[in-house]
């Protein structure tokens, strides 16, 4: 049985003293969830701190991105060695954030993904459509492009220690959250095409989270589908009532 993820991306928000203070928070009021695996991904300049918080706890750390190359000349980048060194067990790759305002493209998804499973992170690979492109009745379409070409070249025991995570476009920072039913028809066919490009032991083994305006009013429906396996929350994990309390729903349902 796959076990929940839950991971909430704080983006480019929080000083190191704010970041402290949620964590502790989180760590507290989540100290005796052990059903659903929690990650905190912070903006990196909180993460060593956040990582010395959450050290020996229940929950994990994650980088919101990183860079292929291991060191050297890469004005403003971080590998995945130095995720690693700063206490990150995980690490988001290809947000649609990034794609949109960094130029992320599949092919750099992949390079990426080859660092962060070489270095030993557990990345979480991030596909979604666009809210052009659903109406244009392209969904299934960009979503097999983002699956096929970000996952290039992966062995099947590395695509084990891979998270995907469908977070339609439209439905992130936006209030309006896809519902369970449409999330879960695009949950299902990413799992065919992963048992396509693998085999049905391990396409029903890896994780599918989805994301886009995930709250505690709405985490159990979706969570409720056979497909859906977490969530990555952005707006609502940077409070701490709202991220517990989604957590605290989500670690009943299994
Ligand atoms: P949101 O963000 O929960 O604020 O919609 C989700 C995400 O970008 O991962």
């Amino acid at each position: 049985m796959r076990r929940f993820i839950i991971a909430g991306n704080w983006k480019m928000n929080k000083t190191i003293v704010d970041a402290i203070e949620l964590a502790n928070g989180i760590k507290r009021e989540l100290y005796d969830i052990e059903s659903l695996d929690i990650v905190i991904c912070t903006p990196f300049t909180a993460l060593s701190e956040v990582g010395e918080v959450v050290v020996d706890s229940n929950i994990d750390l994650g980088g919101q991105d990183l860079f292929w190359e291991e060191k050297g000349a890469y004005t403003g980048e971080i590998s995945a060695g130095m995720l690693k060194d700063a206490g990150c067990k995980y690490v988001i790759i290809g947000h649609s954030e990034r794609r949109k305002h960094f130029a992320e493209t599949n092919e750099t998804v992949n390079k990426k993904l080859k660092s962060a499973l070489k270095t030993g992170l557990l990345p979480i690979v991030c596909v979604g459509e666009r809210l052009e492109e659903r109406e244009a009745k392209k969904t299934f379409d960009v979503i097999k492009d983002h699956v096929e070409n970000s996952l290039k070249g992966i062995s099947k025991e590395d695509i084990l220690k891979t998270t995907i995570a469908y977070e339609p476009v439209w439905a992130i920072g936006t209030g309006k959250t896809a519902t369970p039913e449409q999330a879960e028809e695009v949950h299902a066919f990413i799992r065919g095409l992963l048992t396509k490009l693998y085999d049905e032991a391990t396409a029903s083994a890896i994780r599918i989270q989805y994301g886009g305006s995930v709250t505690p009013d709405n985490v159990e429906g979706l969570l409720g589908k056979e497909n859906i396996d977490g969530a990555l929350v952005g707006g609502a994990s940077l409070k701490l009532d709202s991220f517990s309390s989604m957590i605290k729903k989500a670690s009943k349902l299994k």
